[in-house]
C-alpha cells in the first residue's frame, strides 16, 4: 500500500480501511522505514488506564531513520537551510551528510559528558541548525530531550528541568529576535541556582554576548565539537522508549511534560506531513515554528526529515526588518510549501499590502496554519495575496498531546472551506459529545471534541505523573481521549474547531494556562488574588485580561501594575504579560469558593450587559463594582 494519496477517493478507501482495520493499516505505514527488529504486535491499548502501545517489540532509531537512510540517495542534497534574524548576516546550509556528521559528533559530546540513554537533556537554545542537531543527537543516543521554549524564563526553566531531573541543558550564550538580543546564559543560570540536578551545561557562542562559564559545569559546544569523532552508531530502541518530553499548559497546577515515544510518533509525523502539505521530492517546505512547540518538534525537525526534505529554518522574527521578511524569505530561498500561524497572518495583513507587493511569491504550491482558529478574513487574504489563489490552505488542527495533525484538509484533495479544519486523517477517529456526556453522531452538531481510538503518536503519559495524565484526558469521557476543545461537525461532516472549553488560552499561537499566570501575578507584593481570562483580540487571537485583588494597604496602582508585569515576564516570559490588568475588591465567587469565570470573560469582552445568572454567588455585589470598574478601565 502506498503511503501517499493521491486523490480523495483514495482519501475515503484509506480512511474506511483504518478504521475497519487499523493494525493493517498502520503495520503498512511503518513498513516504510528501517526497523532494526520488526514488531511483534501493532497495538495494545486501553483509555482507562491509560496503557497504549504501538508497535510493541519494534526496535529502531528515530535519528537513523531521519538521517542515515537518505544517505546514500540524499547525502549531497539540502536538508537544513538557515536563515539568520539579520538578513545581512550570511545563512548556512547543511547537506544530509554534513548534518549526519554534526549530529554524531553533538552524539559523542553528550556521551563525553556522561549522557546515558533513558537520561533527560534541556534544550534552550534559539532558532539554528543546532538546536535540531541537539534534539536528533539525544534521540541518537537514547536520551530524552526536553525543549525550553527560549521566550520563556527563569521560573519556568528551573520547574521544568527539575520536573524531570534533568542532568544536562544545551543553551547559547544569547539570542538575536528583531532588534532585541536575549542572554540566554544568563537566565540559565540563575534557573540553576534551584536546580541541583544540573551537572553540565554546554554553551552555543551565538552572540558573543559575555558569559560567566561556571569551572566544572558549564563547556563550549565548539570547544568539544572538536574533539569527538564523527561517527556514532545510533543506539538500539524499543518502539515505545521515550523520544521526549516537552511541557504544556493546562488548566490547573504547573505545566506538565507531555511524553512522546519513538516509534508511534515516527510514523504517524510522517505520514501526516507527507499527506497533508502533499510534500514532493525536492521541496523546500518552511514551517515557521520555534522548536521550543511541539509544531517545531513535530514539522520544522522531525517530520520533514524523515521525508527526506529540504527544510528551512529561521532565527527571527516576521516583522524584522519590515513586515515583508517571511515573504523575503519566500522568494529567496524558493519556498514551496510555507506553514505559520494565523496570528503572524493577522499581524501582516494589518501591515498592508506594501509589505506584500515587491515580492513573486511564485515558488508556493502550498500554504499551511496551526495553532488556534483561522478567521475567515485572514484566511482569504492568505488565500488571496500570498496564495494568489493557487495554492491549497491547509488549515491544521491537533496538539501538543497529538504529536501530529489530526484533522486537516489533505492540499489539493480535499476541498477547503475558510476557518474549516475539514475532516479527519486516517486513523482519527473523532467524536462529538453533548452536554450530558453523550456522543452525537450525525451532522450539524456542536460539542466537546473527543478522539475514541488511538493513533500512532498519541501522548503516553505526563512524566512522573501517569494519574494526571489519566485525569486530564481520560476522565471526562470514560473510554475517549478528551482534547479540550469545542467542535462543530457542520452539515457537510466539516469539522470547524471552535476554541478551547476549559482554561487554557491561546495568546499569538502560545499555549497558556490561566493557573499558571495567576500564580505569577499573586507573587507580587500587594498582590491578595487574582483571576485570568481571555478576550478576543484581532492580532493575537486572544489576550490576556487580568482581575487583581490588592491589599488594604497597596495604593500606588501604577507601581503594582509595573510589579505584576515584572513577575509575569520573570516568572514566566514576556508572552504572558496580561494586555489589560483591572484592580477589584473581589471576585465572583460561589458558596464552593470557585472563581464564575465566565462573568469575568464577558465584563473582559465587554459584554458586561449579558451576564446571565448570578444568583448563585455568594456576594452578587461584586459584579457590579468590577463591571463599573471594567468601564473605567477600557476608556
Ligand atoms: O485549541 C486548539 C488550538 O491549539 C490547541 C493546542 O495547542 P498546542 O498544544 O500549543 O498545539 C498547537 C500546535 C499544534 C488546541 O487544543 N488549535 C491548534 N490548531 C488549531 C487550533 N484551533 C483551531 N484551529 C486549528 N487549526
Amino acid at each position: 500500500m502506498s503511503a501517499r494519496i493521491t486523490s480523495f477517493e483514495q482519501y475515503q478507501a484509506d480512511y474506511k480501511r483504518s478504521v475497519e482495520n487499523p493494525e493493517d493499516f498502520w503495520a503498512d505505514i511503518a513498513e516504510n522505514f528501517t526497523w532494526k527488529r520488526t514488531w511483534d504486535k501493532v497495538l495494545d491499548w486501553n483509555f482507562t488506564e491509560p496503557n497504549i502501545k504501538w508497535f510493541l517489540g519494534g526496535k529502531l532509531n528515530i535519528s537513523e531513520n531521519c538521517l542515515d537512510r537518505h544517505l546514500q540517495d540524499k547525502g549531497n542534497q539540502t536538508a537544513v537551510i538557515w536563515e539568520p534574524n539579520n538578513p545581512d548576516e550570511k545563512g548556512r546550509t547543511l547537506t544530509y551528510n554534513e548534518l549526519y556528521e554534526e549530529v554524531c559528533k553533538f552524539s559523542n559530546v553528550l556521551k563525553k559528558q556522561g549522557v546515558k540513554k533513558g537520561d533527560r537533556v534541556c534544550i534552550y537554545m534559539p532558532m539554528v541548525p543546532e538546536a535540531a542537531v541537539a534534539m536528533l543527537a539525544c534521540a541518537r543516543i537514547g536520551a530524552v530531550h526536553s525543549v525550553v521554549f527560549a521566550g520563556f524564563s527563569v521560573q519556568s526553566i528551573s520547574d521544568r528541568i527539575n520536573d524531570s531531573s534533568c542532568e544536562v541543558v544545551v543553551t547559547s550564550d544569547g539570542l538575536f529576535r528583531g532588534t532585541k538580543t536575549v542572554e540566554l546564559k544568563k537566565i540559565v543560570d540563575e534557573a540553576l541556582v534551584t536546580c541541583p540536578c544540573v551537572r553540565k551545561v554546554i554553551v552555543l557562542q551565538r552572540t558573543g554576548t559575555s558569559i560567566e562559564m561556571k569551572q566544572g559545569r558549564d563547556v563550549y559546544w565548539s570547544d568539544d565539537m572538536q574533539a569527538v569523532s564523527g561517527d556514532c552508531a545510533a543506539e538500539e530502541m524499543d518502539s515505545e522508549d521515550m523520544l521526549y518530553i516537552l511541557y504544556t499548559s493546562g488548566s490547573t497546577g504547573k505545566p506538565k511534560g507531555v511524553v512522546h515515544t519513538t516509534a508511534g510518533y515516527m510514523v504517524y509525523t510522517w505520514y501526516s506531513f507527507l499527506n497533508v502539505f502533499q510534500y514532493n521530492e525536492g521541496d523546500v517546505y518552511w514551517c515557521t515554528a520555534d522548536i521550543g512547540w511541539v509544531t517545531g518538534h513535530s514539522y520544522t525537525v522531525y517530520a520533514p526529515l524523515l521525508a527526506g526534505a529540504t527544510i528551512l529554518m529561521f532565527e527571527g522574527i516576521p516583522v524584522h526588518p519590515d513586515a515583508g521578511r517571511f515573504w523575503q524569505v519566500i522568494d529567496k530561498h524558493k519556498v514551496n510549501i510555507f506553514y505559520t500561524a494565523p496570528t503572524a497572518i493577522r499581524s501582516l495583513m494589518a501591515a498592508g499590502l506594501d509589505y506584500v507587493k515587491p515580492y513573486k511569491l511564485d515558488s508556493l504550491r502550498v500554504l499551511g496554519t496551526v495553532g488556534e482558529p483561522i478567521n475567515e478574513e485572514a484566511w482569504v487574504w492568505y488565500n488571496e495575496y500570498i496564495g494568489k489563489k493557487k495554492c491549497p490552505i491547509v488549515d491544521t488542527w491537533w496538539q501538543t498531546e497529538t504529536g501530529g495533525i489530526l484533522i486537516s484538509p489533505l492540499a489539493g484533495i480535499t476541498e477547503t472551506k475558510p476557518s474549516y479544519a475539514t475532516l479527519p486523517l486516517p486513523g482519527v477517529q473523532p467524536a462529538i459529545m453533548d452536554s450530558s456526556g453523550k456522543e452525537m453522531p450525525g451532522n450539524d452538531v456542536e460539542g466537546n471534541l473527543c478522539i475514541k481510538f488511538p493513533w500512532p503518536s498519541i501522548i503516553r503519559t505526563t512524566y512522573g505523573d501517569h494519574e494526571r495524565c489519566r485525569q486530564t484526558y481520560f476522565d471526562s469521557y470514560p473510554g475517549k481521549y478528551f482534547t479540550g476543545d469545542g467542535c462543530r461537525r457542520d452539515a457537510d461532516g466539516y469539522y470547524r474547531i471552535i476554541g478551547r472549553v476549559d482554561d487554557v488560552l491561546k495568546v499569538s499561537g502560545h499555549r497558556l494556562g490561566t493557573a499558571d499566570i495567576e500564580d505569577a501575578i499573586n507573587h507580587t507584593e500587594g498582590v491578595v488574588e487574582s483571576a485570568v481570562v481571555g478576550y478576543p483580540h484581532p492580532i493575537k487571537g486572544e489576550a490576556i485580561y487580568a482581575f487583581v485583588i490588592y491589599s488594604d494597604t497597596e495604593h500606588d496602582f501604577s507601581k503594582l501594575k509595573q510589579d505584576i508585569i515584572h513577575n509575569v515576564n520573570n516568572l514566566i516570559g514576556p508572552i504572558a504579560k496580561p494586555d489589560k490588568i483591572q484592580f477589584v475588591k473581589g471576585l465572583p465567587k460561589t458558596r464552593s469558593g470557585k472563581i464564575m469565570r465566565r462573568i469575568l470573560r464577558k465584563i473582559a469582552e465587554g459584554d458586561a450587559g449579558n451576564l446571565g445568572d448570578t444568583t448563585t454567588l455568594i456576594d452578587p455585589t461584586v459584579v457590579e463594582d468590577i463591571r463599573q470598574g471594567a468601564e473605567v478601565n477600557q476608556e
